[in-house]
């Protein structure tokens, strides 16, 4: 069995829960796969932050020279958040010869273009599954119906942090405050709950599948965007009343002009399936040409959904490599 040596580069929510992923699932990935993952570095802002993940304090580091000059580092996991450094450290970390592993929506849909190239030239993997939809295995099933379809239309749900806020104000009538802590405190929201709220993360979201399904570069500028904050108790209360919910959507569709990008918050009647989704779930429906309309549904917010999608990619870089990082051509 082939030893695999990790560098995580953050470890908050989420790489805290990558490296408790891994320690768990050490046997059942190794006994699957033969794959022995191993934490060789991990770095953060504070050594604590390492040990309190459960990793030996000789893995931490500051400095992202030793991660990227480190040959025991196969694959880098980046989940720093934000647009940068991360995107310059995933440069890095491919030019370097290690595949790369991201959930960091913002940095790829800005970056996407030019990372999948470094990525591709590189001969190295670079994959993202938990960039949208958390746990959902849903760049496993794009890639799956990009093969053969021609992809015209994707809508759903995308943020779970918006999606419990909504649910907790018409379910149990709390406050748009109190439902936002405790998104917080449940490890849904971003570090900065704006990103959610103002509905820029499903924004970057839509981008990335967007530009999947054309196979071409569509930055989040484009998104025509409304948050949830001017949404109000009342609008809530009546869309139960009438038997749907107040949903944040998240809709790219391909006409003559090309493709049209919308996030906002919209009523949906009680007899579609996204008035059902509660909580942190999100749920994506995507139309190909061939296989017709296709929804995949599950947890797309929390530590443990997000880390499982996370260590697959790690297990997928090492089998597959190269094949599996996407061509997505510049704007
Ligand atoms: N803050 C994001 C959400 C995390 O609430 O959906 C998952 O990408």
């Amino acid at each position: 069995n082939r030893e695999v040596g990790i560098a995580l580069l953050g470890v908050g929510t989420v790489g805290g829960a990558v490296a408790r992923t891994i320690a768990e699932q050490r046997d059942v990935i190794e006994a699957r796969s033969g794959i022995r993952l191993v934490v060789r570095r991990a770095m953060a802002r504070s050594t604590e932050r390492v040990v309190q993940a459960g990793l030996p304090v000789e893995v931490a580091t500051t400095k992202i020279e030793e991660v990227i000059g480190d040959d025991g580092v196969d694959v880098v996991v980046e989940a720093m958040g934000g647009e940068e450094p991360a995107a310059t450290y995933m440069r890095l970390a491919l030019e370097s010869g290690k595949h790369v592993v991201t959930a960091n929506k913002e940095a790829l849909s800005k970056h996407f273009a030019g990372l999948v190239a470094t990525a591709r030239s590189s001969g190295r993997a670079l994959l993202f599954e938990a960039s949208v939809g958390g746990g959902i295995p849903l760049m496993a099933s794009l890639r799956q119906i990009l093969a053969v379809n021609r992809i015209t239309r994707i809508r759903g749900i995308v943020n779970g942090t918006t999606n419990y806020i909504l649910t907790q104000m018409a379910e149990r009538g709390a406050t748009y405050a109190e439902a936002l802590r405790e998104a917080q405190q449940l490890g849904y929201a971003e570090p900065d709950p704006t990103a959610d709220v103002e509905g820029y993360d499903a924004a970057y979201k839509l981008a990335i599948l967007a530009s999947l399904a054309a196979g071409r570069h569509i930055r989040p500028e484009r998104v025509d965007r409304t948050g949830i904050t001017g949404v109000t108790p009342e609008q809530v209360a009546e869309a139960g009343a009438r038997g749907g919910a107040i949903k944040l959507i998240a809709g790219a569709e391909l006409d003559a002009e090309g493709w049209r990008l919308r996030v906002g918050p919209e009523f949906v009647p009680g007899d579609h399936l996204l008035a059902h989704v509660r909580l942190n779930y999100n749920a994506m429906e995507i139309t190909g040409d061939r296989v017709g309309p296709v929804v995949l549904y599950g947890q797309g917010a929390g530590p443990q959904p997000t880390a499982s999608a996370i260590v697959s990619d790690i297990v997928d870089a090492v089998r597959f490599g190269a094949v599996l990082t996407p061509e997505i051509a510049p704007e």
